[in-house]
C-alpha cells in the first residue's frame, strides 16, 4: 500500500467511505476541542535522545493482562467497524491475530462475536460489553464471550449516556445506510465501496439483531440503541458482571484518579485511562494528560493502559513513558480498514512497530518493557 503515515490512510479512507461512515469515525462531539487535544497534547512531549548506546537486540514484546503481546498496543472496540469495509471486524481480528496482538470486539460491531471466532479459527479475542438495561441480553452477551473463547471483557463505563456529534446528525447515520435525498449521494459517489458491501451479508448490527429481545427488524433497533444504554450504571453492576464473566476484566472510561481508585478497588485486572476517544464529555482533558495522575494513585495495584490519539509509534512510545503498560488504537486501525481491508490493517500495524522501534532505539532502549518518565525531557508539560 501507498502510505507511510496513519494519516496516509486517513486520505486514503476518506476517499472510499461514505461520508456517514468516515464521519463517524473522524469525529468528537460537540466542539470537538477534546477529540483534538488527544491527538496535540502527545506532541509535546519531548524524547530524550541517546547516542553511543548498544541498539542490537531490540524487542517490543510485553505482556497486558498477562498474555504476551509483540507489541503493547491493541486494537480498541469500535463500533460500525464492517461499515468501513465489507466484514472489517473479521479482518482487524485476523490481521492482529498475525500479528500477536489483541483484538477488542465492539458490542456495536457489524460482524457478531460467533463471525470473529470463526473468522480465525476459534482463537481468543477481548470482547467489549456496555452496561445496558436488559439484563438479560447482557448475559447473553456475556455468555456468547465466554463460548467463543475470549480472554478479556473489556466493560465500557463511559457511556451511561450518549455524547452528541453532530456530523453523525447531520449524515443521517445508520447501518444498514437509509436511502434519502440526504444519503443517497454520500453512498453513490463511492460505488466501489457499494457493491463491495454486496459481497457480504453481514450490514448491521449482528451482536443484537436476533439476540436481543424486540429487536427482530431494523426499523425498532436505534430506538432500542437509544433506550439501551443504562443511566443507572454503578459500582455494584461491576461487582455482578465480573462475577458473571470469571475471566479478566478490564474497565475503560476511566479520567479521575478516584475513579481509578475505585477501579483498583473493585478487583478488575486492569482500567483503559480514555475519554471515548473524545466522543463523549467535550471539554474533559486529553487522555495523555488524565494518564500521569492515575498511574501516581494506581500504578501499583491494577494495570493502567490509555487509548486516544494516538496515530504513530511515536505516540506509543510517549504514553508508555508516562506509565502505561499498553495502549489501544480506535480510529488508527479504522483508517486503516476504511483504506484498505486486511492490506490496510497490517500497513497501520507495520508503520506503528517500525515507528515506536525506531524511536525506543533513538531513546537509547533495547527492551520496551524499559522504557519509563526517563525517556522524556519534559514529562510534567501535560500536568493539570
Ligand atoms: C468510530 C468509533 C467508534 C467507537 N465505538 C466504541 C464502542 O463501540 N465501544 C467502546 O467502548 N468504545 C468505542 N469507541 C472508543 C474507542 O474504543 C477508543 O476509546 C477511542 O477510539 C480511542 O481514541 P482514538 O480513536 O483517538 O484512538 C469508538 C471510537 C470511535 C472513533
Amino acid at each position: 500500500m501507498n502510505a507511510y503515515t496513519i494519516d496516509d490512510l486517513k486520505t486514503l479512507a476518506q476517499r472510499r467511505v461514505p461520508r456517514m461512515f468516515f464521519d463517524y469515525a473522524d469525529s468528537g462531539s460537540w466542539t470537538e476541542a477534546t477529540y483534538r487535544a488527544n491527538e496535540a497534547d502527545f506532541q509535546k512531549l519531548l524524547f530524550r535522545q541517546r547516542v553511543a548506546v548498544d541498539m542490537t537486540n531490540r524487542t517490543l514484546a510485553s505482556t497486558m493482562i498477562g498474555e504476551d503481546v509483540s507489541m503493547p498496543v491493541a486494537i480498541a472496540p469500535t463500533g460500525f467497524g464492517g461499515m468501513q469495509h465489507p466484514d472489517g471486524e473479521m479482518l482487524g481480528a485476523k490481521v492482529a491475530r498475525a500479528f500477536g496482538i489483541p483484538f477488542t470486539l465492539s458490542t456495536m460491531s457489524i460482524c457478531s462475536i460467533e463471525d470473529v471466532s470463526e473468522a480465525i479459527g476459534g482463537a481468543p479475542f477481548w470482547f467489549q460489553l456496555y452496561v445496558m438495561r436488559d439484563r438479560d441480553f447482557m448475559h447473553n452477551l456475556i455468555d456468547r464471550a465466554k463460548a467463543a473463547g475470549c480472554s478479556a471483557l473489556v466493560l465500557t463505563l463511559d457511556l451511561q449516556i450518549l455524547g452528541q456529534r453532530h456530523k453523525d446528525l447531520r449524515n443521517g447515520l445508520s447501518a444498514p445506510p437509509k436511502i434519502n435525498a440526504n444519503t443517497f449521494w454520500q453512498l453513490a459517489s463511492r460505488p466501489r465501496w457499494c457493491l463491495s458491501m454486496l459481497g457480504t451479508r453481514r450490514h448491521t448490527f449482528r451482536n443484537i439483531v436476533g439476540h436481543a429481545k424486540s429487536v427482530a427488524d431494523l426499523s425498532s433497533l436505534s430506538s432500542w440503541t437509544a433506550e439501551q444504554f443504562d443511566p443507572q450504571l454503578s459500582w455494584q453492576d461491576i461487582a455482578w458482571i465480573k462475577e458473571r464473566w470469571g475471566g479478566k476484566l478490564i474497565l475503560k472510561g476511566i479520567m479521575d484518579a478516584e475513579d481509578a481508585r475505585l477501579a483498583a478497588a473493585s478487583g478488575a485486572d486492569a482500567l483503559i485511562v480514555s475519554n471515548h476517544g473524545g466522543r463523549q464529555l467535550d471539554g474533559a482533558p486529553s487522555s495523555i494528560a488524565a494518564l500521569p495522575a492515575i498511574v501516581e494513585a494506581v500504578g501499583e495495584k491494577i494495570e493502567v493502559h490509555m487509548d486516544g490519539g494516538i496515530r504513530s509509534g511515536q505516540d506509543v512510545m510517549r504514553a508508555l513513558s508516562l506509565g502505561a503498560k499498553g495502549v489501544y488504537i480506535g480510529r488508527s486501525w479504522l483508517y486503516g480498514v476504511g483504506a484498505g481491508g486486511e492490506a490496510g490493517v497490517r500497513t497501520v500495524l507495520d508503520i506503528i512497530r517500525k515507528e515506536l522501534d525506531l524511536t525506543m532505539a533513538f531513546c537509547g532502549e533495547r527492551d520496551i518493557r524499559n522504557v519509563g518518565r526517563h525517556n522524556l525531557v519534559n514529562p510534567d508539560v501535560l500536568k493539570l
